[in-house]
């Protein structure tokens, strides 16, 4: 099989993930945070060893503001619904973002009362930070965006934004799930308040694993309410963070594999993965581009390796199952639970075949992906 679907989760893993999985499972799966004794301890310390590495890696002083949840969704959900919003309070935001930041804000229009404005990043052109400025408006209490599009892979140039943000005092929320460990990050230089993203693409880490980094001097409300191993009298939440938004028992085994691919990471670098990434991206552009009846859409250049693409008159899920039952290679097609992204790019009508690269892919991979596409136009137009 060759998996060309690492934009909706990475794969494969590296074998240290596998392996510090196992050794939870096998030698401490006690509950962390939850009792004195020598597993529980082992389990609190791999969860607080990953807490600071998150913190290190992602420029952010505080480890302990550093807060695990099952997923990105999960993540962005509480930066969303947890923000203390007023009625008639703005948020900015792109026409690039996934539902998962595009629902809760829904939702809080619905019940809150708020604005949303998602401005439109356009199609192929650079990020327009001037216009994106004018859309600020005296009620604009958060500006939210996705740091890179899982549709397009189009970056959006979130030092600049955090500038803007910074200069105007509105906390700045990056979901970074399709960017961490792929891009630099860093949440102090670049006025980042809230960081959330996914354990299980680019930081290699295993499904039901994502964080949310809170920035100093943001309070957020809690969406999940329960024990936190901490304060047990207290009929409320704890006021103290992570304890404050981690509800239950964390997912020791996923964390301590989120630790190891986040290890895996720092060991390839995010150099080398980057550039490996838009090597193989070059030539599947490139490749695509000369086929008759194909149309690749997204930025020409500043875009991850992530490249949606049609053929004229054939639909993309029946393109999908092909590359999957006769061709074995894996890529999603449809929607990629972004209509507004396929809205700017105009294939909200059919969606579009996404293929997204990762670092153990291939040069080989991507050409026989070529090959295999050449022979299915050649099969329904040759
Ligand atoms: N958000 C993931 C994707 O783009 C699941 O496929």
């Amino acid at each position: 099989m060759i998996y060309l679907d690492q934009a909706a989760s990475s794969f494969p893993k590296p074998v240290e993930v596998i392996q510090a999985m196992t050794e939870v499972i096998t030698e401490y799966a006690a509950n962390p945070g939850r009792g004195g004794h020598a597993l529980s301890m082992r389990a609190s310390s791999v969860i607080d060893r990953t807490r600071q590495e998150m913190a290190s890696f992602f420029g952010f002083d505080h480890s302990d503001r550093v807060c695990f949840t099952s997923n990105a969704t999960v993540a962005l959900n509480q930066a969303i619904k947890g923000f203390q919003f007023e009625k008639g309070d703005h948020v900015l935001t792109t026409s690039y973002e996934h539902n998962s930041v595009r629902r809760p804000l829904e939702y809080l229009k619905k019940t809150k009362g708020i604005e949303v404005d998602y401005f439109n990043t356009g199609k192929t052109e650079a990020f327009d930070l001037e216009a994106f400025r004018k859309k600020i408006t005296p009620h604009t209490k958060l500006i939210a965006v996705s740091h890179g599009s899982n549709l397009t892979g189009k970056i959006v140039p979130i030092e600049l934004i955090g500038e803007l943000a910074r200069e105007k005092g509105i906390p700045f929320l990056v979901d970074a799930a399709q960017t961490a460990g792929i891009l630099p990050i860093h949440m102090n230089q670049m006025n980042i308040d809230l960081l959330a993203f996914p354990g299980h693409k680019g930081l290699l880490g295993p499904q039901g694993t994502g964080v949310l980094i809170v920035g100093q001097g943001i309070e957020l409300t809690p969406i999940h309410h329960g024990g936190t191993g901490s304060s047990s009298e207290m009929i409320d939440q704890p006021d103290s963070l992570p304890e404050r938004l981690e509800s239950g028992t964390l997912n020791t085994p996923g964390i301590a594999g989120l630790l190891a691919g986040l290890t895996a990471v720092k060991a390839m670098g995010l150099d080398t993965i980057r550039a490996h990434e838009k090597r193989l991206t070059e030539i599947l552009i490139q490749g695509l581009e000369k086929i008759q009846f194909v149309h690749v859409y997204g930025p020409t250049t500043d875009r991850l390796g992530v490249v949606p693409f049609t053929i004229e008159g054939i639909d993309s899920q029946e393109i999908a199952i092909i590359l999957d039952q006769h061709y074995e290679i894996a890529v999603r097609a449809g929607l990629h639970c972004t209509p507004l992204g396929h809205e700017t790019i105009g294939t909200s009508s059919h969606g579009t075949v996404r293929l997204s690269v990762g670092p153990y892919n291939t040069e080989e991979e991507i050409r026989k992906v070529i090959q295999a596409i050449e022979e299915i136009v050649d099969g329904y137009f040759g």
